[in-house]
């Protein structure tokens, strides 16, 4: 692994076992590039891999040199107005109005290890030989701006992470309207881009386009990552599938604004883009200022979209989340919200928690409604102390030790950014919203959002999280987001400053999460937004898991985790079983199924269990039995997609141990059908040569036979039937 740079040929070679990403400095000080794929050997020069015909119609820097047409190079950094007609990455406007620039090379500096992103999340490493970092550094001789480029390549994983810094080291002010984080074009455009689409109660759906001339772009410019499109997509090859071939996967370490985009031009060359959205961005930056872009990370493998997974879950896991949580197992949780909403009282919540202790439930979520003036969503918000005290006689404090006192863990629910009219906040700081002053702002869900852009604001959030959070005895944080932003404009900021709103925005959540985070480094803190509407690389980095979606009805979850399993670990989804009819989707699902489910993922329940019966409550408790016993597995596994629920009338995904000892299947029928056909399930990632018993048969099956010849659905005596909305769950373990 490491970053060889050959000065004869001014080439750069980024490589591990895995990847090979070769970069060209031209003789101009453009920075091209060669080569991004599969590893190759290393050598002195690869320039023949640059485009080089002159064609007609084209604008060159200099009139001898065919390389430097900037229309057909592949560009690393591309910049805006002297031929290259594709999207360019930046655009700096100076102060005559001009848009032009021209950075070329100054230098650059290869390290060991890799520095941390000011104000941001960011991957990071344990130690030096994790990875390995260069920075170069571009400057325009009119502005005396610099770019600084940063790329590192993972010792033991197929990522490359890049991420920019433009620092105004000249006299005039600047603007940057458009600074993504990276830019990549790739030679040919024989891809499919495979994306992660939705709603609220349908969020990360897998969805598949031929990207053709022109631009396929998602994005967000909803102030949230959203449920809409999750930050991150791949560029499969065609013939590509969960186990072969060729897949670049992309995804963001963000959470505000967003764009994916790739733009096939007419000689078949792909341009990836990636970072925060341009519209609505203007970042005015003054001398001596340095902007600072979100990191955005590349994977590549030759061996599908389950190496992808695996590779987005270890680079997490490993380097990006921060929680003490990170690798622990996950209690099994109850919550209250579907089981009583906003109508509770201390009893009820008693009642839960001792019922809950009696199945095995090691944790209980208090949800929404505990503070201020809460009994609906019309207020409350804001007001994150208890006021009502015929709700919860002795406070958040009282309830915290009544609920130690069974031996249980608690947790809590807050909406941080959020204020209601009707509270003291609002009351006392109605300028503390995002909205201009001579505008209504537009509620959702009755409330505004609190400008975060501003560090007092978010000071006064912490103050009131931090009482309680030390005053009471809290092991959980529920951190919800139920809206999005509208009339993004930030009371008391500079006129030309509101094109920062946005991004300041996320950035003082940012801060928020690390002061709590710093200050409880032993609470797990759960992100939510309505859902999934803000589940992305840039929140993991503070909360290792997210409340998956609002949608609990089993089947439907299989999709939303199905989906979600493309960039993001198993631990990291909060997944919960519910009452039955769902309240989501009217449907009735068995409870073994919404287990089978829910148990990949963080597990927990959220319905009325003091209303169960004795044989719900037996098996609510073996299946809290089985969970613990195998969580470790189930929790930080290596997952494999098995069948997809957006491709036929089952599903199945599974989990293998470290060693290959054990795994777990998890195989859902959505739809029964009648006469149905003799299907097989091939599992994946097992040792070819151990032999695995399967539940409790005595019978063995060698991994090979597993993985190559399958098992038989539903004929093998396992499985009873094919009925609709049936689960199996095999556990394997070796002989
Ligand atoms: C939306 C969340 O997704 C729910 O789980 C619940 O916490 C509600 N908000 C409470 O308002």
């Amino acid at each position: 692994m490491g970053i060889i740079y050959h000065q004869n040929s001014q080439e750069l070679h980024l490589f591990n076992n895995q990847l090979s990403y070769i970069i060209k400095i031209q003789s101009n000080g453009e920075l091209t590039n060669l080569y991004y794929g599969k590893r190759i050997h290393d050598k002195e020069d690869f320039s023949y891999l640059q485009p080089g015909d002159t064609r007609p119609l084209t604008v060159y820097q200099t009139k001898d040199s065919p390389h430097h047409s900037l229309q057909h190079v592949r560009r690393e950094y591309p910049d805006y107005g002297r031929g290259d007609f594709r999207t360019p990455a930046y655009v700096i406007r100076q102060e005559n109005g001009s848009r032009v620039t021209a950075f070329s090379y100054e230098s650059h500096k290869i390290y060991r290890g890799k520095k941390p992103l000011e104000g941001l999340p960011a991957t990071y490493t344990r130690n030096e030989e994790d990875a390995d970092t260069l920075e170069i550094r571009l400057k325009d001789p009119v502005t005396e701006a610099v770019i600084l480029l940063s790329y590192t390549v993972f010792c033991s994983l197929p990522v490359i992470t890049r991420h920019v810094q433009i620092m105004n080291q000249g006299t005039q002010k600047l603007v940057l309207e458009r600074a993504l984080s990276a830019s990549i074009d790739l030679p040919d455009s024989e891809y499919e881009m495979v994306y992660l689409t939705g709603a609220w109660a349908r969020e990360r759906h897998i969805r598949v386009r031929k990207p053709d001339h022109g631009i396929s772009s998602i994005g967000s410019m909803r102030g949230a990552s959203s449920a809409e499109y999750n930050p991150f997509f791949a560029l499969k090859r065609p013939s590509a599938t969960e186990d072969s071939g060729e897949v670049y996967g992309f995804c963001l370490i963000y959470s505000g604004n967003h764009l994916e985009q790739v733009e096939v031009d007419t000689e078949q060359s792909s341009r990836i883009s990636i970072g925060i959205h341009p519209d609505t961005f203007e970042w005015p930056l003054n001398p001596q200022e340095t902007f600072v872009s979100p990191e955005a990370v590349f994977v590549y493998t030759d061996q599908g979209l389950n190496a992808m997974s695996q590779t987005f879950h270890r680079l997490f896991k490993e380097h990006l989340m921060q929680s003490s949580w990170t690798d622990r197992e996950r209690p099994v949780l109850i919550n209250n919200w579907e089981a009583t909403e906003m109508d509770f009282t201390e009893q009820k919540i008693l009642e839960i928690a001792g019922t809950a202790k009696e199945l095995g439930i090691e944790l209980i979520v208090l949800d929404d409604g505990w503070f201020g003036g809460r009994e609906d969503d019309t207020t409350g918000l804001g007001d994150w102390f208890v006021t009502n005290f015929d709700k919860l006689p002795d406070g958040i404090e009282g309830l915290s030790e009544k609920i130690t006192a069974l031996g249980l863990q608690f947790g809590l629910w807050f909406e941080p950014e959020m204020v209601n009219p009707g509270t003291k906040l609002y009351r006392e700081h109605p300028d503390w919203i995002l909205c201009p002053a001579e505008r209504t702002p537009s509620p959702s869900r009755n409330q505004y959002v609190l400008d975060f852009s501003r560090k007092d604001v978010v000071d006064y959030i912490y103050g009131l999280m931090e009482r309680v959070l030390s005053q009471a005895h809290i092991s959980y944080v529920k951190w919800d987001m139920n809206r999005y932003i509208t009339e993004c404009y930030s009371i008391g900021t500079a006129a030309d400053s509101q094109g920062k709103t946005f991004h300041k925005y996320i950035l003082g959540v940012y801060s928020l999460y690390e002061k709590l985070t710093r200050r409880f480094p032993d609470i797990l803190f759960e992100s939510c937004a309505s859902g999934g509407a803000r589940f992305d690389p840039g929140i993991l980095y503070y909360a290792p898991q997210a409340w998956t979606s609002d949608d609990t009805d089993a089947i439907e979850r299989i999709k939303i985790q199905y989906g979600t399993s493309l960039v993001y670990p198993v631990s990291s989804m909060g997944a919960h079983v519910s009452e039955v009819p769902n309240l989501q989707t009217g449907r009735s699902t068995p409870l073994k199924t919404r287990a089978d489910v829910a148990m990949f993922g963080a597990f927990g329940y959220e319905l009325d269990i003091t209303a169960m019966s004795r044989e719900e409550k037996d098996a609510v408790r073996e299946q809290i039995a089985f969970v613990k016993e195998h969580r470790l597995l189930l929790q930080h596994g290596t997952f494999y997609r098995l069948k997809s629920p957006f491709q036929e009338n089952a599903s199945a995904w599974m989990m293998v141990s470290p060693n290959r000892k054990e795994a777990i299947v998890g195989y859902y029928n959505l739809l029964g059908t009648p006469n149905c056909r003799f299907d097989r399930l091939y599992l994946r990632g097992l040792n070819p040569d151990n032999a695995y018993h399967i539940n409790s048969s005595a019978e063995t099956y060698y991994g090979d036979e597993l993985m190559h010849a399958g098992i038989p659905i539903p004929h093998t005596g396992v499985c009873e039937s094919n009925v609709d909305f049936s689960s199996f769950i095999f556990y394997l373990s070796v002989v």
